[in-house]
């Protein structure tokens, strides 16, 4: 099964290509409505690729296959990293994105590139579901020595109370919400979160309140 998934990214790949050639190069033999399915399909294969990452990388998860690669991460760094990957997505949706240190620690020990994909996926979520012209924050604190607390917070519609442990489940997603872009996706997202916290030693829970916003927070082991 996992080798399948994997070899689908081949021919998405070749598709991706020729449909850039298209746009870039054949053009102006198309019209305008021609160009609009073009670009329709251009996202729908990006979208497609994005899904077989994340079965992939859920699959290496739920089999404990995915190699990780423990260093010492600047905290600084590994927020710029993550807030860098979704400025585009939050100018778009005249999202205001802040960062707050609240700690003096500067580095800690865990993987960088997955916590920078853990945050991407938390913010993105964020992003999405805020409302035009409001602000997500992510913000670093330590209550104790051994220990990082992260939060990724937003002013959007928030999340029942009885779904914020079902919500980590693959494929949840909550229903009925007339919210822009909050539609897309495939509900794998915070299944891959709370995968790859807890492979690192870490917890990751939902505090919100309906109509109020949202705080996903995780903690990690700051490491020796
Ligand atoms: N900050 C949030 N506020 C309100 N609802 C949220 C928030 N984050 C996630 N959700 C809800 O939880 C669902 C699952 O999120 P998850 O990240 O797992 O999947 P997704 O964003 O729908 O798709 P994917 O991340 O795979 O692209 C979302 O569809 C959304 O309904
Ligand atoms: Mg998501």
């Amino acid at each position: 099964m996992e080798f399948i998934v994997h070899d689908l990214r081949n021919p998405i790949a070749v598709i991706s290509i020729i449909l850039d050639h298209l746009l870039l190069i054949d053009s102006r033999g198309l019209t305008e409505r021609q160009k609009e399915d073009v670009n329709a399909c251009k996202a729908a294969t990006k979208r497609m690729a994005t899904l077989i990452n994340s079965i992939l990388d859920l699959s290496r998860l739920e089999n404990k296959k995915m190699s990780l690669e423990i260093k010492e991460v600047n905290v600084e760094k590994l927020l710029e990293s993550a807030l860098d990957e979704v400025s585009v997505f939050a100018k778009s949706r005249q999202i205001k994105l802040e960062k707050r240190v609240e700690t003096q620690r500067e580095t800690f020990y865990t993987d960088y590139r997955v916590m920078v994909r853990v945050l991407v996926n938390l913010l993105s979520n964020a992003i999405k579901v805020s409302l035009e012209g409001s602000e997500v924050s992510v913000i670093v604190n330590t209550d104790t020595d051994t220990a990082v607390k992260f939060s990724v917070i937003d002013q959007g519609p928030g999340i029942p109370k009885n779904m914020t442990d079902k919500i980590f489940d693959k494929f949840v997603q909550l229903k009925n919400r007339n919210l822009g872009v909050a539609g897309e996706g495939s509900g794998l997202g915070l299944t891959f979160c709370k995968l790859a916290v807890e492979e690192l030693d870490g917890r990751i829970w939902i505090d919100s309140e309906e109509g109020k916003g949202t705080a996903v927070r995780f903690t990690l082991p700051a490491g020796k």
